[in-house]
């Protein structure tokens, strides 16, 4: 048993969960989405601000709703990597601060594993090896989970994470933001195969093919620029069908590729998380074909997909029980590989 208080701050969300294990016993999100849908984006330095002026009631909630006291806490966590720095500082500072006056063990916590943490929160006896497929707006990458800790990225984009073009997509078609769940509302009235998009493939050397489990999101986004420009000069862009045409294109690129990236690997589970697991055309395509090659597909519910910190206490709580433990000198990163985790703790 473990019971951990975990802060997440790494972007646009100011999140503090308590988690007994697998088991969620408080998790506060608040999200920054109005403060900056005016500039179509996350502004880093607005992020670090509103961050620091929110983070002490949302520790105080969270500690309030598990309705327990500080002796009750085993250990306290925070992302520390991969993120944008400003923002990952005020969350590892709060997190080192409590450490200290409470006398309690601290680790830091790779924001990914957070998010394969989130399949473990939904499904209690899922166990390693599996597949996740991580789809945010910030990352798209396909992570062998080997074991406890152990990780290998088999794939990831090359340039534009998926919810990013969605996010990218939707601006161009002037629908607002974030981009993804317009674009998903849209697409159910469009035809989905009135406008051919490329598939977004990578090349590997001397012509031995294309990669066959990376992506790339930025050829599909210009396409659509092409598109919507040529559409506009004959008259009014079909917004549904351009929306339902992209949607299709990317969704079934993401589960195509994830499929036979688990095919390929021996694995028979696949675990979705991020922002764009919420999406529809995902959901089927993916659902489809993993039924069709006797695969387990694993959706988490959408609370637990998009950045929350249950997901990162979670990772915390299995580290702790190994053992593991952060040195309170932990620096922030703004990148770090998956496969390095296990040198945030001694
Ligand atoms: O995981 P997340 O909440 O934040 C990051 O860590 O990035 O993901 C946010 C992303 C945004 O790009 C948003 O447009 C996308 O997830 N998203 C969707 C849907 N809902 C959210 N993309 C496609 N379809 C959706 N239904
Ligand atoms: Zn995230």
């Amino acid at each position: 048993m473990a019971i951990i208080l975990a802060i997440e701050t790494s972007c646009d969300e100011t999140a503090v969960a308590i988690v007994n294990n697998r088991q969620v016993l408080s998790s506060i999100v608040s999200s920054q989405i109005e403060l900056h849908k005016t500039y179509g984006g996350v502004v880093p330095e607005l992020a670090s601000r509103q961050h620091l002026e929110i983070i002490n009631p949302c520790i105080s909630q969270a500690m309030e709703e598990a309705g327990l006291n500080w002796q009750d806490i085993d250990a306290i966590a925070a992302t520390c990597t991969p993120g944008l720095v400003g923002a990952l500082l005020v969350g590892m500072a709060a997190a080192k601060t409590l450490a200290m006056i409470y006398n309690k063990p601290f680790l830091g916590v790779h924001h990914l594993e957070g998010h394969i943490y989130a399949s473990y929160l939904a499904q209690p006896e899922l166990k390693p090896p599996f597949l996740c497929l991580l789809v945010s707006g910030g990352h798209t990458s396909s992570i062998y989970v080997k074991d406890y800790g152990k990780y290998e990225l088999l794939g990831s984009t090359r340039d534009d994470a998926a919810g990013e073009a969605f996010d990218k997509v939707a601006r161009l078609l002037n629908l607002g933001y974030p981009g993804g769940p317009i674009i998903d509302r849209l697409a159910q009235s469009g035809n989905s195969k009135a406008f051919p998009l490329p598939e977004g493939r990578i090349s590997l050397p001397d012509g031995r093919g294309y990669h066959p489990y990376d992506f790339s999101f930025s050829g599909i986004k210009t396409a659509v620029l092409r598109l919507t420009e040529k559409l506009e000069a004959e008259g009014e862009i079909p917004v549904a069908d351009v929306a339902a045409s992209f949607q299709h294109t990317v969704a079934k690129v993401l589960a195509k590729r994830s499929v036979k990236c688990a095919l390929d690997n021996g694995l028979d589970t696949i675990t979705i998380g991020g922002g764009v697991a919420a999406n529809s055309g995902l959901r089927k395509y993916l659902t489809e074909a993993a039924q069709k090659h006797n695969l387990k597909v694993y959706f988490p519910p959408l609370k637990f997909c998009t950045d929350n910190a249950a997901m990162i206490a979670c990772a915390a709580a299995q580290h702790f029980n190994l053992g593991h433990r952060s040195q309170l000198d932990l620096e922030v990163r703004s990148r770090m590989r998956i496969d390095k985790v296990l040198e945030l703790y001694q």
